[in-house]
């Protein structure tokens, strides 16, 4: 299995689109709130792994993405809180899917960026020893990642954030 960065968090990226799409064609409450809970945790331990080993390293390394690396974290703060209101969210809400949507909207579009922007630049910059470096530290921090957006540690970040 390779574990070079890109790669890795393409996989994830493809993983959290296919539930985007069973999302879509979902027809009833019950199976939109089940796939809602998978889609918070795939993107809860994505963001997880991005914000604690790839952004960071990558800024360090290539201060010209710095801007790039500046947007992501705001976009995943976006996703962290439509999150945390989903995980409170009964599916039967009026706003359930329409928050889902927005979700949906926002977290591809990031996805996009990333891979056909970011990513490429990233790979030219970093090299292919550094990506695998970062890899393997990313598949160490899927381990000990929370799984939901109300764990202590992700809430409060969100809660700072929008107060600060
Ligand atoms: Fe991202
Ligand atoms: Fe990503």
């Amino acid at each position: 299995m390779s574990t070079d960065a890109i790669v890795l968090l393409k996989q994830d990226h493809k993983e959290i689109k296919r539930l985007f799409r069973e999302f879509q064609s979902a027809s009833t409450p019950k199976q939109r709130g089940d796939l809602v809970n998978k889609i918070i945790e795939e993107l809860t331990v994505h963001t997880y792994i991005e914000n604690e080993g790839m952004y960071p390293e990558t800024r360090q390394l290539l201060p010209d993405l710095e801007d790039d690396v500046l947007e992501s974290y705001e976009e995943h703060h976006v996703a962290d809180v439509l999150c945390i209101e989903l995980a409170s969210m009964s599916p039967d809400d009026e706003r359930f899917e329409a928050k889902t949507t927005v979700l949906i909207e926002n977290v591809t579009h990031h996805i996009e960026e990333e891979e056909q922007e970011w990513f490429p630049k990233v790979r030219e910059g970093l090299g292919r020893a550094k990506l695998q470096e970062i890899g393997e530290r990313m598949l160490e921090l899927k381990e000990k990642a929370p799984r939901r957006p109300t764990s202590p540690g992700a809430l409060k970040k969100a809660i700072d954030a929008l107060t600060a």
